[in-house]
Parts: C-alpha cells; structure tokens; sequence
C-alpha cells in the first residue's frame, strides 16, 4: 500500500496508473475505520484498479458545539487495517491541502434547501455545506471514475450524488450497503461510546425499522401511524427519538401513497451517543 500526505504526493502516486489507463476509485473517510469502512473499500476494488483511502476529519462540517476535538484519530491502527484490505493507496491530506485559502476563505458549496431542511440536515446546520465542500475537493483532487459511500448515511450519500449530477463530476457514485454487528446494530464509530446495556438497547433501532418495512410490504400505508406507533415502542425502552419519518427515497419529503421508493430513516439518542440508521422499502 501506498501512502500519500499531500495534494501533489497523491497526484504523484496516481499518475502512473492513469497513464496505464488503470480505473481509480476513492472512498472518503474520516477515520477510526471499522467493518462498515472497509466493506467500501471491498466495494471499491470491485469496481477499479486502485482503490484510494482517504482519511481527513473534515472541520467544516463539524458544528461549534459537535465533536472535532474529540473525534477518534486512530491512524496507526487505521493504516494496519487498510494493509489487510483492498486499498492501494492511502491519502491523508492536511487541512491545507484540501482548504488553501484557510477556513474563512474557502469556497463552500450550498447544499439544495429541500434536501437539507429536514432530518439530520435540519439538526446540524451548515453540517451538509461541509461534507459536500470536502468531497468536491477529494473528487478532483483524486479525479476519480469511482468514489464509494455507505448507505448508513443515507441523506448524505443522496445530497453526494445529487452534488455529482448538478455539477457534472465524471465520477460515478456506488452505493454500499449498511454493515451491522449481530445484533443488528449498524456499525459506528460512535457504538464505542455505549455502555454494554446501551449497546442491548441500541439493537432496537434496526428491530423497529425492519418491522416498520415489513408493515408497509404488508400493505400498511398509514405512514403516521406506523411512525407515532414506532416512536412509542422505542420511547418505552427508553430511547430518546430525534427523528422517525418516512419518506420518498428520492425526495426526503414525507412518503405519500402515491410513493414507490421509500426511505424509512431515524436519529435516536442513548446516554453515550446519537446514532443514526435506516431502511429502504419498495412498494
Ligand atoms: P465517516 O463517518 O468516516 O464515513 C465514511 C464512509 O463510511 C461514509 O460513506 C459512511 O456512510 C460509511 N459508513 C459508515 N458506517 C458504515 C456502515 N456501518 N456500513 C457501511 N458504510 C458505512 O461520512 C463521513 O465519514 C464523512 O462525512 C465524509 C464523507 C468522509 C466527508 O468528510
């Protein structure tokens, strides 16, 4: 594996295969890599020749009052893991190399209103502006045919791909799925913060969601009801719900009847994290 620490040593590590005509494909991380991150990269190496890694902890999409300082930084362990992976080269650009002008002359990108306002977008503002403004900035850094982004963040992988189809980007975004403990839990970085019990509890998310895709595969299509019902069930294990809705999977606005492609998707809070998982339905 290959290791790059800036713009140009990346660029330098990719040439050679670009010239070869070899296919490049990116999956954008912020570290503290776990089965989830590397089942992208599996993805990845399905798709391409060389497989990039980025690992960057990105400050501009973090909130004032969110976690950056004390965001895991786990390098060591990281670059182990990703040796016994598909990766080919492994990118840690600095916070100038992917922001030159410094922090308050960037250039951000806007993310569109409707996709934004709602979910984790309408809790964490500014949160989208800086995940789309570092990932435009590892596309054409990296200028890869391929980039990965795991399904368990859903409103970003959409937010992502709508950013690639308005701006014209050549890369072609993959989707992977979620990768889940037994219990069902999806894995996060942020499941090392539960307690054991919590860890117990937190195995409900998935339960209610699963259930919920199976009322409405069964013809259930009261979308109110379903989600106030499911609410309730989670509150009465004592789960704290941010957020329960269901949606039309492309538009994020509540799923109405005459919907085919659903999203069913949920922020939860437990004493040591918020945790965020979802589903897709077809009708
Ligand atoms: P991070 O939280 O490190 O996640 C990196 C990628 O891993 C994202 O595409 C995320 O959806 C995916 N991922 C996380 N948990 C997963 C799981 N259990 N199964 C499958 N994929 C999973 O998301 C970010 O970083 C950042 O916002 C980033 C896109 C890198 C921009 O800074």
């Amino acid at each position: 594996m290959l290791e790059a620490s800036s713009r140009s040593q990346l660029q330098a590590a990719l040439t050679p295969y670009k010239r070869a005509g070899k296919r490049v494909a990116l999956v954008p991380t912020m570290g503290n890599l776990h089965q989830g991150h590397l089942s992208l990269v599996q993805l990845a190496s399905q798709h391409a020749d060389v497989v990039v890694t980025s690992i960057f902890v990105n400050p501009t999409q973090f909130g004032p009052n969110e976690d950056f300082a004390s965001y895991p930084r786990t390098l060591a362990a990281d670059r182990e893991a990703l040796r016994n992976s598909q990766c080919s080269v492994l990118f840690t650009p600095t916070t100038a190399d992917l922001y030159p002008f410094g922090g308050d002359c960037a250039v951000m990108l806007k993310a569109p209103a409707a996709l934004t306002n709602c979910l984790c977008g309408a809790r964490r503002p500014g949160h989208f502006e800086g995940v789309l403004s570092v990932v435009a900035r590892l596309l054409l850094i990296s200028q890869a045919e391929i980039a990965v982004f795991g399904e368990k963040d859903y409103q970003q992988l959409l937010l992502i791909e709508r950013m690639c189809a308005d701006l014209g980007f050549a890369t072609r975004i993959l989707r992977g799925p979620t990768q889940r403990e037994d219990s069902g839990l999806a894995i996060s970085s942020r499941n090392q913060y539960l307690q054991p019990t919590e860890l117990a509890r937190a195995a409900a998310l998935h339960a209610s969601l699963n259930q919920l895709q199976q009322q409405i595969r069964a013809g259930n299509h009261d979308y109110d009801a379903l989600r106030q019902a499911a609410i309730k069930h989670l509150q009465a294990q004592q789960i704290e719900v941010e957020y329960l809705q269901i949606v039309n999977a492309t538009t994020l606005q509540s799923a109405s009847n005459n919907d085919r492609q659903l999203r069913i998707l949920i922020a939860a809070r437990l004493p040591g994290a918020r945790l965020i998982d979802n589903i897709g339905v077809e009708i």
